[in-house]
């Protein structure tokens, strides 16, 4: 881009990092970026372009740092960028092969460049085609499993000029490549053969075209942007491509959700984007002809502020925060409580025409992985209660495993935030094919759970970008409370209820801007426990997710042992652990389980448990043996029992904050962890 020369030397560089800092919470362990630089070295006077490529073990400031060190020691001429378009970046988190520059992408054909390669997902076969291309002369230099696919790339480039194909397309060669891999994939190519072009395709991994029209006049030309419309000084297109819409917002809202099998093409700001049925290829096997796809952008809903840290020092911290907003933005238009009690409704769109059938169904089996498991967990007892109907729960991975009975007659409801977890994805396959009737829960619009279940709730929690999920986790409860309101029988027996729970819906922000002012008590318990190796958290009903969540939260970020344990258990093995060194909470609010708890608390006591007690503001003294200062209370208010689980986590998400913080470890990008788990 040359319509602004100055600026345009740093402007793809500057952009291209940009992004990479907003996917930094996807995976930080190592980082890459290709651009084109051209010289005018040629004989002929003519521009030359080749990719320069820069890999970095680390976050992106290292790789920044790292691409300007060379441009400081003139290794890099930022005169050389003058004329470039197009540049590619990722950000790692390892699957195969340890965190390395080798191991980072862009992957790479080999010297010179030739074809170069980011890749979110995993190929399943490479070994098969590390194989057969070692036989064709290839050297491997990394561990990783996308190093095949710029190599195979070349292979095929080779194959079709040997063949005296001199106008075999990018689009053709990243076709045959497609043909060839197994697994799940989004890929973005650049070549040396192509300057300033690049290709993207993918299957089963997210992918994104985000649109920024820079001037309206251009719409009437031909598919590609004609060269000259930019030395006369017109604005061309920019155009995007990510795996996640918040390294597009910045720039543009317009955006095309590209679908499996698509090969989108971008060459000096213009887009075509083919798909392709089978025929004959390049390499003489079956291949496929392409037809061009039209379709209609979408728009994001996402905004730039929603993905800022705004006063907050993390993302973790800021998202814990504004629990009040993002609940009441998940009810938004859901609830209706009119002038007479029987006003009061909910009102699911995206589930209307499904309702009566998963009223009917012989079963609801909820699938999940970490935190929206633990969500769909905290929900189970209001669905079973409302509406009848046994719930079973599944973890996504081991449901596949098992390959357990999933049949027509069953509801299998999917619970994921980002909606592309590569395990809730595969169960979501497996539920389809057994024939039952899949909704799904997630936060992300367009997401590939969204697009693939029969119908499903958006909870509209706003971008969530703390690798440990906070937010998420409170509004997939509302809504699966809210889910559980309209399955339910509106039997005049349960009506009470129902507008009892539709009531604490009403005013759960309240509380839970209450149960927020903890903020300072938590990071006073933190102190107290910031040397500790382990801790126990135990809860049962409703709150047996609040345990299992709250211990998830403390371990993933805090990187302290924490387990979380159905109170009921105790005495079958977990009481043996017990001593007056290791610290344990007790959830303990006031619901139908609460004597028992009283119980659990006695027998720790006796035991000399450190007794930390999450319980109902007021019941110090009744939950703590001979008083209260025979353990640490922490009071939260009292909500319906279906909703507690909303506000008893939040004091559990603020200790594992600042536990984390106090012992100097990453809050938003915890070691080895990625908020979206693409990948098996
Ligand atoms: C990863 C994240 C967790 C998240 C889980 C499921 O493990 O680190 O925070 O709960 O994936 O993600 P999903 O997007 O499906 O809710």
């Amino acid at each position: 881009l040359n319509y602004n020369v100055k600026r345009d030397r740093r402007f793809i560089l500057e952009i291209l990092f940009n992004g990479l800092r907003r996917l930094e919470y996807r995976g930080y362990d190592s980082a890459g970026i290709s651009i084109d630089s051209s010289s005018s070295s040629d004989p002929n006077g003519q521009l030359s372009f080749s990719p320069l490529v820069f890999r970095q073990e680390g976050n992106i400031d290292s790789l920044v740092k790292s691409v300007y060190k060379d441009v400081a020691s003139i290794k890099l001429n930022l005169e050389e960028l003058f004329c470039v378009h197009a540049g590619i970046a990722h950000t790692r988190w390892a699957t195969h092969g340890e965190p390395s520059p080798k191991n980072s992408h862009p992957q790479t054909s080999g010297a010179g460049n030739e074809f170069l390669v980011v890749h979110n997902g995993v190929i399943t076969n490479y070994e098969v085609l590390k194989e057969t291309l070692t036989r064709h002369g290839f050297n491997f230099e990394s561990d990783t499993d996308t190093e095949v696919i710029p190599k195979l790339a070349k292979y095929v480039f080779d194959k079709a000029t040997e063949e005296g194909d001199q106008s075999v397309t990018f689009s053709l060669v990243v076709l045959e490549v497609m043909r060839h891999l197994e697994g799940a994939y989004a890929l973005i190519f650049k070549s040396h053969h192509y300057p300033n072009e690049l290709i993207a395709c993918k299957r089963g991994s997210p992918l994104l075209l985000g649109v920024k029209e820079l001037s309206e006049d251009l719409h009437s030309g031909a598919p590609f942007l004609d060269l000259k419309f930019i030395s006369e000084n017109r604005h061309p297109k920019e155009l995007f491509l990510s795996s996640d819409a918040s390294a597009i917002v910045e720039h543009t809202k317009k955006v095309l959700v590209i679908e499996d099998g698509e090969v989108v093409h971008l060459k000096d700001g213009g887009v075509s984007i083919l798909k392709f049925e089978n025929e004959k290829g390049i390499c003489g096997n079956a291949l496929s002809r392409p037809s061009s796809v039209q379709r209609a952008l979408s728009f994001l809903e996402m905004e730039v502020e929603q993905i800022n840290k705004g006063k907050y020092e993390h993302y973790m911290q800021k998202e814990i925060h504004e629990q009040p907003e993002s609940l009441t933005t998940t009810m938004r238009g859901r609830l209706k409580r009119g002038g007479s009690t029987k006003a009061k409704t909910v009102l699911l769109g995206g589930l209307k025409d499904h309702i009566k059938s998963i009223r009917r169904s012989r079963r609801i089996v909820f699938i999940g992985c970490g935190t929206s498991y633990n969500a769909a967990l905290a929900a189970r007892p209001i669905i079973e209660e409302l509406s009848g109907v046994p719930v079973t729960m599944e973890i996504a991975s081991d449901l596949v495993d098992r390959q357990g009975p999933i049949y027509r007659e069953d509801t299998a409801v999917f619970v994921s935030q980002s909606g592309e977890t590569a395990d809730t994805l595969l169960a979501l396959e497996y539920a389809l094919e057994n024939g039952a009737l899949c909704v799904g829960i997630t936060n992300t619009v367009g997401s590939a759970i969204a697009r693939n279940t029969h119908c499903g709730i958006h909870i509209n929690a706003g971008c969530e970008i703390g690798v440990a999920s906070t937010k998420a986790y409170t509004s997939q409860i509302v809504v699966m409370a809210m889910l559980a309101l309209a399955i339910g029988d509106d039997a005049i027996s349960s009506q009470a209820r129902r507008e009892a729970i539709i009531d604490g819906l009403f005013d759960l922000p309240n509380k839970v801007r209450e149960v927020l002012k903890l903020d300072q008590e938590m990071k006073e318990l933190a102190k107290l426990l910031i040397a500790e190796q382990s801790l126990l958290v135990f809860g049962r009903g409703y709150n047996f997710a609040t345990a299992l969540e709250g211990a998830l939260k403390v371990k993933e970020v805090s990187l302290m042992h924490s387990e979380g344990m159905l109170a009921g258990e105790m005495k079958h093995g977990p009481l043996a652990l017990v001593d007056e060194n290791l610290p344990i909470i007790v959830i303990a609010t006031r619901d139908a389980c609460f004597s028992k708890q009283q119980s659990v608390i006695q027998q720790l006591h006796a035991r000399k448990g450190r007794l930390i007690v999450v319980c109902s503001k007021g019941d110090a003294a009744a939950v703590c043996p001979g008083g209260s200062s025979s353990c640490r209370v922490i009071e939260v208010p009292q909500v319906e029992d279906c909703l507690q689980p909303v506000v008893n986590i939040i004091p559990l998400q603020l200790l594992a904050y600042h536990l984390t913080v106090l012992r100097g470890y990453n809050v938003d990008q915890p070691r080895n962890l990625a908020k979206s788990v693409t990948t098996q």
